[in-house]
């Protein structure tokens, strides 16, 4: 039942966003999807249905990732279904940005766990078949928020810490994985155009603001970042490993 496909890729948080234009950006013959979302089952619905239409195999699943042992739960499921994962972008996050003295310790712990602790599972559970794969890649979905302090007066200190570990287990898997021909690297965006209606930690006129910060005057848009994850996720880029690639702007010049 797998003998046509090429690789089998594991991508979370893909109902909206950087997430369904990444889908939209890797659906196609050839290609198995295991699609995530914590609760967005309508828009993983229509995101799997697009894929599906542009010829790709199609799984979904639902998981808090902040819970432990949801990662690896979600690895089970790719190996249940297609019998191996050649590939896993690790995209689903969100952004916090309460200063010291508002954030409590919870609200860091929340953070790490949604994202450096589920990459450091997903990856761990998934290393026999990253190793084994012959078109093994790995991408970790970072963030302007561990580079640039202060753009916009904004500060995101437990997001920064989490896409800062986020950053550094990718490097630390990059080397490991290396003689076995696996890549390892991480997109990092600046300020992305949201969908309608979701989870956004700026709204109204901040977003102009967001914008503005950067010296291209722009936000980034979805599929800016999904086609740096492709192409980080393609067979040309088999020698780019332990790299972090900014989608952004310009935003990290500043
Ligand atoms: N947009 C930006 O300005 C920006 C900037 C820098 C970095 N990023 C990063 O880009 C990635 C995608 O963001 P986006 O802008 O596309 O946001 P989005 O549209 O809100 O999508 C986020 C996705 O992550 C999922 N998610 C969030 N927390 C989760 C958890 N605890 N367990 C499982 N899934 C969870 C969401 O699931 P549900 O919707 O089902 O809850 C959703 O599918 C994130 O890692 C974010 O940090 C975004």
């Amino acid at each position: 039942m797998t003998d046509d496909i090429e690789r089998v890729i594991l991508l979370t948080g893909a109902a909206s966003g950087i997430g369904a234009a990444t889908a939209r950006a890797l659906a196609g013959p050839g290609t198995a999807l295991l699609l995530h979302t914590r609760g967005n089952s309508e828009g993983l619905d229509r995101v799997a249905a697009e894929a599906r239409g542009a010829g790709a195999v199609v799984e979904t699943a639902l998981a808090d990732l902040a819970e432990a042992g949801a990662p690896k739960a979600l690895v089970e499921v790719a190996c249940n279904r297609f019998g191996r994962i050649d590939q896993i972008v690790s995209n689903a996050g969100f952004a916090d940005k309460r200063r010291f003295g508002d954030v409590d310790a919870a609200g860091l712990r929340l953070t790490l766990a949604a994202i450096p602790e589920a990459f450091f599972e997903l990856v761990t559970e998934a290393l026999p078949q990253l190793e084994a794969s012959n078109w093994g890649r790995v991408v970790a979905v970072s963030s302007f928020v561990a580079h640039t302090f202060g753009a916009n007066d904004t500060i995101f200190p437990v997001s920064a810490a989490a896409k800062s570990g986020l950053e550094s287990l990718a490097k630390a898997l990059a080397y490991q994985l290396a003689p076995s021909g696996t890549t390892v690297n991480c997109v990092s965006p600046g300020y992305t155009q949201k969908d309608a209606g979701a989870h956004a930690a700026v709204s109204g006129d901040g977003w102009k603001k967001a914008a503005a910060a950067a010296p291209m005057n722009s936000l980034a848009q979805p599929a800016d970042v999904a086609a740096a994850t492709a192409f980080f996720l393609s067979r040309e880029a088999e020698r780019i490993t332990g790299q972090v690639l900014h989608v952004d702007a310009g935003l990290s010049l500043v």
